[in-house]
């Protein structure tokens, strides 16, 4: 069971800052040329940053700092009296979701420096202890471009407040420096580009997340000016806070760039072509559909002997499989019960009887399969099929590793492998192409190519949309005219 404390640590995304990390950024900000005459600590907690800010900068009229949590207010206000000019500080309890942010940014004249850490905890994780520390639920479902920006039912708590952040201030003299998951203040970056809100002088400093707070996650510190003059929206990774050799992040083409320079020298490969990748079979229940051959036997997840007919069942590669190159003897198997997605599935009973009843005896594994794209399904469906599931050749990947293995798999026995859903591939119905893409894909060309939209520190770096943009046709056609002219001089010669 969750403790109440644990409970309303998670909910407030409270890591405290310790007192040294605060001093070394606002050091960096110095040193960056920063120099405000107003600060804010949006959720200042026990102040680490109030403190830092107010030895810092000497020179700020006005330090602001908000808390939502009065016990931490109080401990900070016991320790104003040892910080420097304290009658410029001006401490307020209260919710950072029902805040005036428009009234105070409108009362404000000055260079802003927004500074701070915001609550590291996401609504879904809000939503498993019952927490409701969230903006107002119309509020961010209506919230322009949110739901495009996060595309997902899943967000970062900080990721709303930084959206929020530049509403109200993007057209003011503001700095934001924000320590943040590395993936929020990417997505926040894009955000600002997407909806035009210019800025400069940004760039994310890596941190050491473990160190400092104990989370085993990749987090930056985001320094990030708004700047409605700027046009371009590039941005500088360093690899930690004194870094000086940063490389450089951008926007082209509506897609996040991690190394503008390789993307620059190959965007001539960049454009969708016939190719098309595609993610394995989707069906939330290996308990039941995924088999494996123990001795002569298959047994399931459960543990079970099962005697299935050969019928439904297909050679299976998981994302492990493919990423540590575990091809060549394959022993698992899935069941296959559809060939396009909401294929009726009766038929399996006059087919294959055995499957049938094996089905029906596990139907309460699979009728109570969460997601929703089951609930108007045919009984025991499964995702990721069509016909492209059932071509001989395939050229695999797991999108969860951080290579570019590509892996070129023929059919087993007979029959077409299928993958889990952590693999995407292309299909083939011939040999030679499949070897040919292969050999593309493996080229340092297209390395370097897809390599250079790839964030390897995201959960999953490689991604359908990322490989569906190397254009395999414009490659293929550069090959073809290259051998082209090499027989032509050979026959010149
Ligand atoms: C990651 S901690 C950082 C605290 C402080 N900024 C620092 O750097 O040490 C997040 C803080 O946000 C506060 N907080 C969480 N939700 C809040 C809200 N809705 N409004 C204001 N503060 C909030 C928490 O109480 C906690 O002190």
């Amino acid at each position: 069971m969750i403790l109440a404390t644990q409970k309303k640590r998670i909910e407030y995304g409270d890591f405290q800052t310790p007192q040294e990390l605060a001093q070394k950024i606002c050091r960096k900000l110095v040193e960056h040329g920063i120099n405000p005459e107003i600060i804010i600590e949006p959720t200042c907690g026990v102040g680490a940053f109030v403190e830092a800010a107010a030895h810092a900068f000497p020179n700020a009229r006005k330090i602001i700092g908000l808390e939502i949590n009065p016990d931490y207010l109080g401990h900070l206000r016991n320790r104003l009296v040892q910080f420097p000019d304290n009658d410029r500080i001006n401490l307020i309890n209260g919710d950072f979701f029902k805040f005036n942010w428009k009234e105070l940014s409108r009362n404000l004249k000055g260079t802003i420096l927004i500074v701070g850490n915001f609550p590291w905890v996401t609504n879904s994780q809000q939503g498993s202890i019952g927490g409701d520390n969230l903006p107002d639920k119309t509020n961010f479902q209506n919230h322009s471009g949110f739901d495009a920006m996060t595309g997902k039912s899943n967000f970062d708590i900080s990721e709303w407040m930084l959206i929020k952040t530049a509403e109200q201030f993007h057209d003011q003299n503001t700095y934001i420096a924000m320590l943040c998951k590395t993936t929020v203040a990417r997505k926040f970056l894009k955000y600002l580009y997407a909806h035009k809100l210019g800025f400069s002088k940004t760039g994310l400093f890596s941190i050491d997340a473990k160190k400092y707070f104990g989370a085993s996650v990749e987090a930056c510190l985001l320094i990030c000016k708004f700047d409605a003059t700027a046009n371009n929206y590039d941005y500088d990774i360093y690899e930690n806070l004194d870094s000086k050799n940063p490389y450089r992040v951008g926007h082209r083409k509506g897609v996040t760039i991690r190394d503008l320079e390789s993307f620059e020298r190959l965007a001539h490969l960049y454009g969708n072509g016939t190719h098309k990748w595609r993610s394995g079979i989707k069906h939330d229940c290996s308990e039941v559909m995924e088999l494996q051959k123990v001795g002569n036997n298959l047994v399931n997840g459960l543990g079970e002997i099962v005697d299935l007919e050969n019928t439904f069942l297909f050679p299976l590669l998981k994302g492990s499989d493919i990423a540590n190159n575990r091809t060549t003897d394959i022993n698992r198997f899935s069941l296959v019960t559809q060939k396009i997605v909401g294929e009726p599935t009766h038929f399996i009973r006059h087919l294959a009887p055995k499957t049938w009843r094996y089905l029906e005896k596990h139907s309460s594994y699979l009728d109570k399969r969460k997601s929703k794209i089951y609930k108007d399904s045919p009984r025991f469906s499964i995702f990721g099929v069509g016909s492209y599931t059932f071509t001989p050749w395939k050229i695999a990947i797991c999108g969860l590793y951080n290579n570019l293995d590509f892996r070129l798999i023929g059919k087993r026995d007979g029959k077409p492998v299928v993958f889990d859903d952590t693999v995407y591939f292309l299909s083939f119905d011939n040999e030679e192409e499949a070897n040919r893409i292969h050999e593309l894909l493996m080229s340092p060309i297209a390395q370097d190519f897809l390599s250079s939209l790839i964030f390897w520190d995201e959960k999953r770096p490689i991604k359908t949309s990322i490989l569906n943009s190397l254009n395999l046709d414009q490659m293929q056609g550069k090959q073809i005219l290259k051998l082209f002219e090499k027989k032509s001089k050979k026959y010149k010669a």
